[in-house]
């Protein structure tokens, strides 16, 4: 008896039937890209630890925002960098002089086609830079995530109404993705999806994004409401909990050294799910390329393809414009 000669090779040394099997691909569609928005009038600030990333003012945020759309980009994740900063980070529900509110309304204007998708936080908002509203509990500062709950609610709301297409809470806050839909339905936006940043780690990939969104806790860390990078079960148990309180898409946040907690969230749910390419992972990728110790485009598409593999239907990055020109 003799048996065939099996070449798994067959396939792949013909690139039209290679391109054939190809199991996961990349594309413009996929992808969603983060933006500062600074307060105040022609700003453009490189950011020092993220080349190619800049902080900009509304009418600046709306040309790049064009750049993008033509470009195939169709949403885009929005940060504000407001001018004032408190305790509470009441900027953030400021219908009519919020960061974030005005600049939704000039970008809407400018390109009205653009998916807007807004960061739901308070850690750019205060002025101790945590997510949220603080309280003293035996003789030390904690997060008091009831109170920011009430604040979400507001903040929602007023993003809502200045336009937001999406809202994407980042602060991991206890029934915060509950509060945050009960607080859209009441106010007639029933239709108004929420990304949840579900399984959101205490990473030190963050810290370029500390810098660019300049809300760094002014004391402490977050290891009291983000998860523990050693921990997998749990990301489970959070991402359920969103999916109950009403989350549309799931996120994993980072993507890189997380692909393992993507593919079983995706394995367990089956939801939309999207991976953040952190601003750590941009930057350590950016740094060897200006080196030349690695060559940019094809790394960057080597990520993004495998956070594909990985399960992420959607891939927030950095790398978005770049990546839109070269597909
Ligand atoms: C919090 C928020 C953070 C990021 C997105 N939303 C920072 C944090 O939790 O400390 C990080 C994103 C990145 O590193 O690119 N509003």
């Amino acid at each position: 008896m003799s048996y065939p000669d099996i070449r798994l090779s067959r396939m792949r040394s013909n690139k039209i039937f290679r391109t054939m099997v190809r199991e996961n691909r990349l594309g413009v569609e996929d992808l969603i890209v983060p933006m500062f928005i600074h307060h105040g009038d022609n700003v453009r600030n490189e950011i020092a630890s993220m080349p190619g990333q800049f902080q900009l003012s509304a009418e600046n945020a709306a040309e790049y925002a064009r750049e993008l759309f033509d470009c195939g980009i169709g949403s885009v994740l929005l940060f504000g960098i407001p001018a004032k900063k408190d305790p509470t980070g009441s900027d953030s529900w400021d219908d009519k002089n919020g960061v974030i509110q005005h600049a939704l309304r000039t970008i809407k204007k400018a390109v009205p086609e653009i998916n807007l998708i807004t960061d739901v936080c308070f850690c750019e908002y205060t002025d101790h830079g945590h997510c949220g509203v603080l309280i003293e509990k035996k003789h030390q500062m904690t997060l008091d995530h009831d109170a920011t709950c009430e604040n979400l609610a507001l903040q929602v709301v007023s993003h809502a109404k200045a336009g937001a297409d999406m809202v994407a809470p980042s602060g991991m806050i206890d029934g915060g993705v509950g509060a945050i839909r009960q607080a859209l339905d009441e106010a007639d936006f029933c239709n108004l999806p929420i990304m949840a940043y579900s399984a959101k780690y205490a990473s030190s990939f963050y810290g370029p994004f500390r810098d660019a969104a300049q809300g760094s806790p002014q004391f402490g860390d977050r290891q009291s409401y983000q998860m523990d990078i050693a921990n997998s079960d749990e990301a489970l148990r959070e991402v359920e909990l969103d999916i109950q309180e009403g989350a549309d898409i799931v996120m994993v946040k980072p993507a890189l050294t997380y692909m393992d907690i993507i593919r079983r969230v995706k394995d367990t749910f089956g939801m939309p799910t999207a991976a953040y390419n952190v601003s750590g992972e941009y930057a350590m990728v950016k740094a060897a390329a200006e080196k030349g110790w690695l060559d940019e485009k094809k790394i960057v598409l080597e990520i993004l393809t495998n956070l594909k593999r990985a399960g992420a239907d959607l891939i927030i990055t950095y790398h978005g414009l770049d990546v839109a020109n070269w597909l």
